[in-house]
């Protein structure tokens, strides 16, 4: 199977977090669920205010009621015209105009079709979640960040954004997209304080693979089975490791948006057990 979907829970920190956010602002994408809720849960754990951005409803029982103030959820399709600035304006008015950190983590999986076969329709959505607005929230961020000459972003692309063989061709060509955009904003604003880097998870427990097996668009089941050998790999590529959960992954955004990465810039880091190296 390649996904292992479990519900998204509560979280909250075994033992005391050392918080790396006192007084920062973050804005976090695809905040209502999977990684996105993980990262959301664990910068706020890290004491960091929160601007939430999701086209989902959220559930405010995933965030510990000690950490409501700290937390604005905006429910907005990012896709839509002007909506990637109206969510950093909607943030802006409610922690100030300081922006310490973006991470890009809205995204959505493709129906695995290859370049004969995949619809105009998937295409411009894929492109359009994973590719137009982490960019367009970078550009409606950078501003803020070079005012203060300090910012971090993390962008969440995937296994697929350096390996052809794990997805179908829109995933495949965003996440690539992403990770050049990544790397191209890196270069860029270095000399601004501003940092960007990219995370590549494997396949992990989150909804986007319900979201594969319900549809709206059929599984295409040609392209799926000369990917599917390749995805079952990734359990054995390591033994040992921990299963990758979006907390896992959101403990690498957590490590990258702190000072201890602060030497750290247009890096594109997998979360994958070594699979990416197979
Ligand atoms: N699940 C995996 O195995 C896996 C592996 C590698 C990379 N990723 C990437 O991680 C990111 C998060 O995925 P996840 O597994 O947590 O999936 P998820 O479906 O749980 O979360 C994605 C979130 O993005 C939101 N979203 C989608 N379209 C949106 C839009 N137009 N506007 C605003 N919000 C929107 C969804 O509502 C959802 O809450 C994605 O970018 C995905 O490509 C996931």
């Amino acid at each position: 199977m390649l996904y292992n979907p479990t519900p998204d829970s509560l979280f909250a920190p075994k033992s005391t977090v050392d918080p790396v956010g006192f007084s920062k602002v973050a804005i976090v994408t695809g905040c209502a669920s999977g990684i996105g809720l993980a990262v959301t849960q664990l910068l706020l754990a890290h004491q960091f205010e929160v601007c939430g951005l999701d086209i989902a409803e959220f559930d405010y029982n995933l965030v510990r009621v000690s950490d409501h103030g700290r937390f604005h959820f905006t429910r907005v399709d990012l896709t839509a015209p002007g909506a990637c600035e109206e969510g950093v304006r909607i943030c802006v008015a409610a922690f100030g105009s300081r922006i310490d950190v973006l991470v890009n983590v809205a995204g959505l999986m493709d129906n695995f079709s290859s370049a004969d076969g995949v619809t105009d329709d998937v295409w411009d959505r894929v492109l359009a979640v994973n590719l137009t607005v982490p960019v367009k929230m970078m550009r409606s961020v950078i501003p803020y960040m070079q005012a203060k000459k300090d910012g971090v972003i993390i962008n969440v692309a995937s296994t697929a954004a350096t390996s052809g063989a794990v997805a179908g061709i829109a995933y495949t060509s965003s996440k690539h997209g992403l990770l050049g955009a990544t790397k191209n904003v890196a270069w860029r604003f270095r000399n601004d304080g501003i940092r960007c880097n990219a995370v590549l998870p494997g396949a992990i427990d989150s909804s986007i693979g319900q979201a594969i097996a319900k549809g709206p668009v059929a599984l295409d089941s040609a392209a799926f089975a000369e990917v599917e050998p390749v995805h079952a790999l990734q359990p054995k590529a390591s033994e040992t490791t921990p299963t990758i959960t979006p907390l896992e992954v959101a403990k690498t955004i957590t490590f990258l948006i702190s000072d201890q990465a602060r030497t750290i810039n247009g890096a594109s880091l997998p979360v994958d057990k070594g699979w990416g190296v197979i």
